[in-house]
């Protein structure tokens, strides 16, 4: 066992980091009051070849393995957790899958694109009444000719607003009721029509949409991995990025306990500094530990992953483990600044904020419970049951 880095993984993450610390940490609470999508620092990171990770050079991207994808998205999200989503909603809910589920003619139009950071990705599976239900989706695509028309409505789009590229869901089958008869396509922005920016909590640095789709004429050019076989590809899709989204919660985790840690160690009560006191020595001690486990859980999936191996359940573990991990120790970060904590002189309130999301998206906990509990009893998933 081996848990050293390899030289091109440190050079990615040392690289990302100090990007992230001129780039974008300095603006990261501005862009947070203000709700500014940054939409340069996509082209700056492009330049660095990291709109492309896991690309093979041919299609334009950086060629890296996965594990440095998910080095370079803590680093991002250590410093911006909105910056760091929408990296990964464009990477490993969109490019990876056409490059996976892509003919040669797909690979070859639609990823580089993407790769070069010319355009943003969105991954379109949510609607209003199809969220962890996602198999129950109703944006229909009826056949028309050699192709389909697409109408339907989609809710909670990461990138929406900015994007190039949507990977849609869509039912080409609409005599099968859940998670059959569900096909993927790829769109273009003009067939996307933007009709809602979505208020949130907090990645307020990020976009999130309601978008519609009317009437849209799709040839089989853009129907991604067979008829019907869509739902498997969200799925598939999905088991990547909860790594993703693990690796981002991480990041924001390490950012609150860098905070908490340096301000215990300024701040003093009792004639002596609060990280002398033992009741503080005891959330840093639980910080840090919480974050090495996270850290090792999504080494371990994406390690998996890079060598082709499942990570249905090492990857719902990792976002499950690290996504609660973030919620529990930003609010401890918030208790160790007492008062600072709750105000905005600190980040600590807005990585709290940008921590819930983490339980939620690409699957909420409970649905990873679901996901780990279905694999650790050998039970088949509804779907292949009913074959
Ligand atoms: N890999 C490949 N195939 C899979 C799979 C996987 N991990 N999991 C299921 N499948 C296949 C099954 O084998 C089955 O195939 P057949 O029909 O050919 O037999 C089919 O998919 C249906 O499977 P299930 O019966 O298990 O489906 P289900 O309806 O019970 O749902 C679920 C399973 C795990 C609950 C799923 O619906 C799910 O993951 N829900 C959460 C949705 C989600 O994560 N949404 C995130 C939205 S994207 C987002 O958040 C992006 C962002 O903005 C950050």
């Amino acid at each position: 066992m081996d848990f050293e880095l390899s030289p091109e993984q440190r050079e990615i993450q040392a690289l990302t980091r100090e990007f992230a610390d001129r780039e974008i940490q300095p603006h990261a609470a501005t862009w947070d009051r203000e709700h500014t999508f940054p939409r340069d620092v996509f082209t700056k990171l492009a330049e660095l070849g990291l709109m492309g990770a896991c690309v093979p050079e041919e299609y334009g991207g950086a060629g890296t393995d996965f594990l440095s994808y998910i080095l370079m998205l803590e680093e991002l999200s250590r410093a911006d957790a909105g910056v760091g989503v929408t990296v990964a909603v464009h990477t490993s809910a969109v490019t990876l899958p056409l490059l996976t589920f892509g003919t040669d003619e797909q690979r070859s139009r639609f990823v580089p694109p993407l790769a070069r950071g010319e355009h943003l990705g969105a991954f379109a599976l949510t609607e209003a009444e199809a969220g962890s239900d996602a198999g129950s989706l109703r944006t229909r695509a009826e056949p028309d000719g050699d192709g389909w028309r697409i109408s339907g409505a989609k809710q909670w789009i990461t990138n929406g607003r900015y994007a190039g590229t949507f990977l849609l869901f869509a039912r080409t089958d609409a005599t099968t009721a859940g998670a059959r008869g569900v096909s993927a396509f790829v769109l273009d922005a003009d067939d996307v029509q933007v009709t809602r920016d979505e208020e949130k909590l907090g990645l307020h640095s990020s976009i999130t949409n309601d978008i519609v789709v009317e009437n849209a004429r799709v040839g089989r050019d853009r129907l991604l991995h067979e008829e019907g076989k869509g739902f498997r590809v969200a799925m598939q899709t999905l088991d990547g990025g909860r790594i993703g989204i693990a690796a981002q919660a991480l990041g924001i985790a390490q950012a609150a306990y860098e905070v908490a840690l340096a301000y215990a160690r300024e701040r003093h009560t009792f004639g002596k500094p609060i990280a002398e006191h033992q009741a503080i020595q005891q959330k840093l001690a639980d910080m840090s530990m919480e974050i090495d486990a996270a850290r090792l859980l999504v080494h371990r999936a994406a390690w998996l992953k890079d060598r082709g191996d499942p990570v249905t359940e090492a990857g719902a573990k990792a976002k499950l483990f690290a996504s609660e991990m973030a919620r529990r120790q930003t609010a401890e970060a918030i208790q160790i600044l007492g008062g600072y904590g709750y105000t905005k002189e600190f980040p600590v309130e807005r990585y709290y904020r940008d921590a819930k999301i983490t339980e939620i998206y690409e699957g909420t906990s409970e649905i990873q419970r679901i996901v780990i509990a279905r694999a650790i009893l050998g039970l088949q998933a509804a779907g292949a049951a009913r074959a």
